[in-house]
């Protein structure tokens, strides 16, 4: 830190950096001191419309994090899913804590590439999966962890969308790498194994799909489309836990249906979210009381939507002020993105698969 001050650097400028400027404009301990972006003017148009005067531009994360007279202590990777394992392994080998955005990457080969730089740098690397800063999304959580449930042996979750493709550096396999799967998926399942305190995950049977989203009369787009549109699976968890999954960024329904999570002594239902946002209606649980079938419906807290932007960065840095752990740990998220990838390779080839996860 500069004069009690953080020096931080965001690499990518594009739709979710403003977000990220946003949350760091409102915190008097942060200076943003670089902006990194591979389009020519793009990081000094984002400069220029963020107030952030003391920022350096560059054309590139290398250029940025071999500029030392910047003092970087941390950095927002804000680029698309292809390009977060190259600039976090790089920010993390020159001593840069890192806050990478979701999804942790495309394969599980670059996750694991990304937690040994983490641990070989003693850095913090923190995935950017603010939900789990919203009011709903804890308060569910301690839901499932009172115990109240008892032991939890199946959840369904899911969510998306009738029509809803994000267009943009999303849709392409050579800047996204995977599509709805990836992009919402990786939520539905951080909300769902994170409550039950991320069990690892065993196998998977899983299934995508790209039917809307190369169809020219459905999607206006289709001749870029190179990605996922539609993922479904079935997964093992450690414990015995089974977990059955789907997600769209198009589908002919309007939802895949609620979250559902069973235990043996109760059941709780998630109303079908947005996934990104963390925030949903009222949830209900199911318990059966003197040989009374009984429902409770639990109220819906006031859900601070921008709220969650600004703590899953104001999170990352207080951990880096207080010698603390990542708030969103790359030992979950791995988690993760090895179901990402297990759902990849099952469908590719048509069957179940184990998942495995090598010692960093
Ligand atoms: N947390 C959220 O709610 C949320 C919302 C939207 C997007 N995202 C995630 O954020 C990431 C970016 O999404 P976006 O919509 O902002 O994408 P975008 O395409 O708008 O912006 C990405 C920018 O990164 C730049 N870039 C890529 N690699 C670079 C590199 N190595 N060095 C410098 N610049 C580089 C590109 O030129 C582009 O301008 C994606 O992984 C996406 O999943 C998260």
């Amino acid at each position: 830190m500069k004069n009690g001050k953080f020096q931080v650097g965001i690499i990518g400028t594009g739709w979710i950096a403003e977000s990220h400027a946003e949350a760091y404009n409102k915190m008097e301990d942060v200076e943003v001191v670089g902006l990194a972006d591979w389009i020519e003017g793009k990081a000094d148009r984002f400069k220029e419309r963020y107030g952030l005067s003391l920022a350096k531009t560059y054309r590139s994360h290398q250029e940025m994090l071999d500029d030392d007279s910047l003092e970087l202590d941390a950095v927002s990777v804000c680029t698309f899913n292809r390009q977060h394992a190259d600039p976090t392994i790089y920010a993390l080998k020159k001593g840069v804590n890192v806050l990478l955005e979701k999804p942790m990457c495309v394969t599980l080969e670059e996750g694991i590439a990304m937690m040994k730089a983490e641990k070989e740098s003693g850095k913090i690397l923190s995935i950017g999966f603010q939900p789990r800063f919203d009011p709903s999304m804890k308060l569910m959580k301690e839901i499932v962890r009172s115990g109240e449930l008892g032991e939890i042996y199946y959840i369904q979750t899911g969510g998306g969308r009738r029509r809803g493709i994000p267009g943009s550096t999303f849709i392409e396999d050579k800047t996204a790498g995977l599509g709805a799967l990836a992009d919402i998926g990786c939520y539905s399942l951080d909300m769902c194994l994170d409550a039950i305190g991320y069990p690892k995950p065993l196998t998977v049977s899983g299934f995508k799909s790209d039917y809307i989203g190369t169809n020219p009369k459905q999607y206006n787009e289709a001749n870029r489309f190179s990605v996922d549109d539609f993922a479904a699976a079935f997964i093992r968890l450690e414990g015995g836990v089974i977990l059955d999954f789907r997600i769209a960024w198009a589908m002919n329904v309007d939802t895949p249906g609620d979250t559902i999570i069973l235990g043996k002594e109760g059941g709780l239902r998630i109303p079908s979210t947005d996934c990104w946002n963390g925030g949903f209606g009222d949830m209900k649980i199911y318990k059966t009381i003197a040989g009374q079938n009984v429902e409770t419906v639990i109220p819906a807290p006031n859900a601070g939507f921008n709220d969650c932007f600004y703590l899953k960065c104001r999170k990352f840095l207080d951990a880096i002020k207080n010698g603390g752990k990542a708030p969103v740990p790359t030992s979950q998220i791995i988690y993760n993105q090895a179901i990402l990838d297990g759902i990849v390779r099952s469908a590719e080839l048509g069957r179940e698969v184990e998942i495995e996860i090598p010692e960093i």
